[in-house]
């Protein structure tokens, strides 16, 4: 008797932090060292696409050089053995989930591996560099290709099937995640309105926390494979 039939678990940049990708707000993390209103906004691509496109190219770069640790591969072990549904949103741009494994997977906020054509809207894979005069594979315009990530001020992806999906789930589980950035920082609020029991996974209290049920903190490495340990345990109790 499985304890949970709908699980969705939502991750941050601290998932990634041990494999060697920086997070955004911690010391010495990506805001500290490019202002976002520079290189994540639609205003700035359009001010100066070489400094946007200047910033994805070195996160695409380091991506392509760093792999899923222990809690990226705890959860694609959940995925595969847990007997239940589960849901994979990530806030992240890395593949790591995919690297590790995992499947049912919503990047809400794009990915790092992925561009997008402004002119004849094609996605596609591309993990080489881009500027402003790199031709469209498909249209053959030039200059019209940008990352297909979500920036500031822009409506993330995916937030209909999240939102249903948290509507009937009954655990959510929260990583690696500040809690400041909306509307992932509501997904709890909306899990407890249905009902669900939430976790927090992190290395310290989210401005969050205080919505948790349950709350574990360390470094992801090690809370997040026993919390799944766990889970596996109680699933087939
Ligand atoms: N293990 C677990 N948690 C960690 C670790 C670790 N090794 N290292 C850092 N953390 C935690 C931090 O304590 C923090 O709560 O991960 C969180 C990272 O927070 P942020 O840097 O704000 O990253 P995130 O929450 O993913 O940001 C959300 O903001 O800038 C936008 O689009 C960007 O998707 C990003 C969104």
């Amino acid at each position: 008797m499985t304890k949970f039939n709908r699980i969705i678990i939502l991750t941050g940049a601290g998932i990634s932090a041990e494999s060697g990708l920086d997070t955004f707000r911690d010391k010495g993390g990506i805001w500290e060292k490019y202002d976002l209103t520079q290189v994540a906004t639609p205003e700035a691509f359009a001010r100066d696409p070489d400094m946007v496109h200047e910033f994805y190219n070195l996160r695409r770069g380091m991506v392509k050089n760093v792999h899923p640790n222990p809690a990226h591969k705890a959860l694609a072990r959940l995925e595969q053995e847990y007997p239940g549904e589960i849901l994979l949103v990530t806030q992240n741009v890395d593949d790591l989930h995919e690297k590790a494994g995992s499947k049912n997977i919503c990047h809400m906020h794009g990915e790092l591996g992925k561009v997008r054509c402004q002119a004849c809207r094609e996605v596609m894979m591309w993990w080489d560099d881009l500027d402003r005069h790199t031709d469209c594979p498909v249209c053959e315009k030039k200059g019209r290709i940008r990352p297909h990530i979500v920036w500031f001020g822009e409506i993330p992806f995916d937030l209909n099937k999240i939102g249903q999906y948290l509507e009937n789930s009954d655990l959510f589980i929260s990583i690696g995640t500040s809690g400041t950035v909306y509307p992932a920082a509501g997904f709890v609020q909306a899990a407890m309105d249905a009902g669900a029991h939430t976790v927090e996974l992190n290395r310290e209290p989210s401005d969050g926390y205080s919505l948790f049920e349950e709350t574990h903190y360390g470094p992801a490495t090690q809370v997040v494979p026993q919390y799944v340990e766990k889970l596996l345990k109680e699933a087939y109790a």
